[in-house]
């Protein structure tokens, strides 16, 4: 049998440690932010500071539980159709997961380097702006996101799980869950989504327009495509379509990882007071800015 892909091989690693962790011992901060003990280290932190970026990296951010699995492939697939070389992870992609050497490893990569972030805009390391390496930030709205991620933790059986939704929520809206608050996350993007450079994308318009999103990220990347090519990686891109390959592409997490991909479902976990006190904390964060508006709240997040 082939050896596990990198990517993979991460994730398992990254689950066997899950396993040994309990919840209140899962996180750690770094400046102010706290991660999983499970993928990120301080040690890797320090390090990324001396990352190089290339001006032809691609950069995916997005808040977790945002669709990064979804504009990952998406964008992987833009380049093997472009480039006519099919991406290979020889790196885990998410950029400050992993040991403290991979930078150093990256710098043997070929162009382009796909790497995905969480990391709020201010802890970006410098090198990516000074090298002007394209930016594509995914949103969701927040209630979803957060049933998305409480899911997550308490459905995969490795992942330290919640004593119940009402006590992830809390922790969710203040921002004591990995890669802290969606909220922070939001109001830091928030300032930089004009940039030259970054580019918008709404889970809800994939999904609503799958085949529009896919042309539009590929006419952000300069990827010209035909229409036939569009149309292919739209239909290898559905929920449906990326499921059925889950635990190929991404190990016994998959299913997981793929597990409803719709709009709405936080309608089956949220009270009417939860609802409430979120729609509150968007008015305080997000109402009246460029992002509040963007993420069409009241379209999705009305009961
Ligand atoms: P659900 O838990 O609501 O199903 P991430 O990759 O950032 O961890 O995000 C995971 C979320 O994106 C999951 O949401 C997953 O189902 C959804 N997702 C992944 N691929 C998708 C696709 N092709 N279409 C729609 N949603 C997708």
């Amino acid at each position: 049998m082939a050896d596990k892909p990198k990517f993979i091989e991460y994730i398992d690693d990254a689950l066997e440690k899950s396993k040994e962790t309990t919840l209140s011992h899962l996180f750690f901060t770094y400046q102010g932010i706290p991660y999983p003990v499970t993928m990120c280290t301080p040690e890797t932190f320090q390090a990324l500071e001396t990352f190089e970026a290339r001006s032809d990296d691609i950069l995916l951010a997005s808040y977790p539980k945002c669709g990064s699995n979804w504009i990952l492939h998406i964008v992987s697939e833009l380049v093997f159709a472009f480039a006519k070389r099919k991406y290979e992870f020889s790196e885990f992609p998410v950029l400050e997961c992993g040991d403290s050497e991979k930078y150093q490893r990256m710098k043997l990569f070929p162009s382009p380097r796909i790497l995905t972030t969480h990391l709020h805009y201010d802890k970006l390391p410098g090198s990516i702006f000074k090298h002007k390496a394209k930016i594509l930030v995914i949103f969701r709205n927040p209630k979803d996101t957060a049933v998305s991620f409480f899911h997550f933790h308490n459905d995969v059986p490795d992942i330290p799980s919640y004593a119940s939704w009402a006590e992830f929520f809390r922790q969710f809206m203040k921002g004591e869950v990995s890669w802290g608050s969606y909220f922070d996350f939001a109001i830091n993007w928030n300032k930089h989504l004009d940039d030259d450079n970054v580019k918008f994308v709404l889970y809800e318009d994939l999904k609503e327009d799958l085949a529009t999103g896919v042309k539009q990220i590929a006419e952000f990347f300069g990827f010209s495509l035909t229409g036939e090519q569009i149309r292919t990686i739209s239909a290898q891109s559905t929920f449906q379509a990326m499921r059925e390959k889950s635990e190929e592409t991404h190990g016994t997490i998959g299913p997981f990882l793929f597990r409803k991909g719709e709009i709405g479902d936080w309608k089956q976990l949220f009270s009417e007071t939860q609802s409430q006190e979120m729609d509150e904390k968007f008015q305080e964060c997000l109402a009246g800015t460029s992002l509040g508006y963007k993420l069409k709240y009241e379209s999705y997040c009305q009961f």
